[in-house]
């Protein structure tokens, strides 16, 4: 089974950390929805017909669409695919959006599950990241959710801040799990340098982050959501069993998916593309009956590294007997060979064919993968 994800590159406000793709400006939002429709018709042999098991509204903030939008969207992804009964439908969004009537329409929509960027229960850091909403909406919008049967809700959190000692960490967290969500994203603050963090820390304006204070968030994270009954799937995603998010475990696992819209990244097994980052760009190419965009034919050394960075963030780790199969002795022998340090160091444990990082290891995870790689 594939999956679908779709770009929606509209935000209300800007985050001073996001580097994803988006526009402030809403007003041609319609137009943009034609064009990711458009895309769909134009698009339609790439899934070679695969069913569909998860469809993903990611942004941007795809909770500014209008239930209208939502279903055209859908209803022009069901026109071309075979969407599976129970497929699992996504939606990214931001508590200010989500009131009652926002929700029922939602529901109405078919959306099954639902991904509130919450970040932190704290004003100060709210307002310092730019939010456009306060704790009090965030707890509301998981309630009145609850409420109106969404039982698979995910919220994600930031860690690492100036705003944060031990203590404002643990109490986002316990703040999580005092609302009773069946999943959790918990990222470490990144500072990319085209943010406006990113600028206000090469004036000299921002601390950049402490990684000694993110260890300890982390390694706090991981042992509060174990005692919670979460499961560490990936490095920053956290699911009750059963509940894991499929989308983003099928792009863990290697799964064929399709991406719409601005900045989509679409996967068919042996390409990889990505559309244009250009709203303007991507539309005008769609008038045209183009996709504005670029591509990558993976060789065998992208796939073996792309295996190896994706499976060892990911509680299925590394599977010897797959490298064997699918890239050959070569590299196996050097896999098995860097393996060993790190065995040794207490960084992986092996379980059969199966490697997999310790939570040693998993706060190094894309350094140590790095160190595994072919050219
Ligand atoms: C595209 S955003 C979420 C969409 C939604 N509009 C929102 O703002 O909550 C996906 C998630 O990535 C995380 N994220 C984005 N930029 C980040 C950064 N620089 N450092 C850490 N986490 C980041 C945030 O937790 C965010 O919710």
């Amino acid at each position: 089974m594939s999956g679908i994800y779709i770009h929606i590159p509209f935000c209300r406000k800007a985050c001073i950390y996001c580097d994803f793709h988006f526009s402030t400006q809403l007003d041609y939002k319609g137009k943009m929805v034609d064009a990711i429709c458009r895309e769909i018709e134009l698009r339609k042999e790439y899934l070679k017909g695969e069913p569909i098991g998860s469809i993903y509204f990611g942004g941007g903030t795809p909770s500014v669409l209008s239930l209208t939008e939502l279903e055209q969207i859908l209803n022009a992804i069901r026109k071309i695919h075979s969407v599976e009964p129970g497929a699992e439908i996504t939606l990214e969004a931001n508590p200010d959006d989500l009131d009652i009537q926002k929700l029922t329409e939602l529901k109405q929509a078919c959306i099954n599950r639902l991904s509130i960027g919450i970040q932190s229960f704290h004003e100060d850091e709210l307002k310092w990241m730019n939010r456009s909403h306060t704790a009090e909406q965030s707890v509301a919008s998981v309630k009145n959710a609850k409420e109106l049967g969404f039982d698979n809700i995910t919220i994600d959190l930031i860690y690492g801040s100036k705003f944060q000692d031990m203590d404002s960490w643990k109490y986002n967290l316990q703040k999580a799990f005092d609302l009773d969500v069946q999943h959790i994203s918990a990222y470490n603050l990144t500072i990319e340098e085209k943010t406006v963090l990113g600028t206000l820390l090469k004036k000299g304006k921002e601390p950049s982050v402490n990684d000694e204070f993110s260890n300890q968030c982390f390694d706090w994270l991981i042992s509060e959501s174990r005692k919670h009954g979460f499961i560490q799937y990936e490095i920053s995603n956290f699911g009750k069993k059963d509940l894991f998010a499929v989308h983003n475990s099928n792009y863990w696992k290697g799964i064929t998916y399709l991406g719409l819209g601005p900045s989509a990244h679409s996967f068919d097994g042996e390409t990889r593309q990505w559309n244009s980052a250009n709203n303007q760009l991507y539309m005008d190419a769609i008038a045209k009956d183009t996709i504005s965009g670029e591509k990558e034919n993976l060789s065998i050394q992208n796939r073996y590294n792309e295996y190896i960075l994706t499976r060892l963030r990911t509680i299925w780790g590394v599977d010897a007997d797959y490298i064997r199969k699918t890239f050959g002795e070569t590299f196996l022998d050097s896999f098995l060979q860097k393996s060993s340090e790190y065995i040794q160091s207490g960084d992986l444990f092996v379980s059969g064919p199966v490697y997999a990082l310790t939570d040693k290891g998993k706060a190094f995870a894309d350094k140590i993968s790095s160190e595994f790689f072919e050219e």
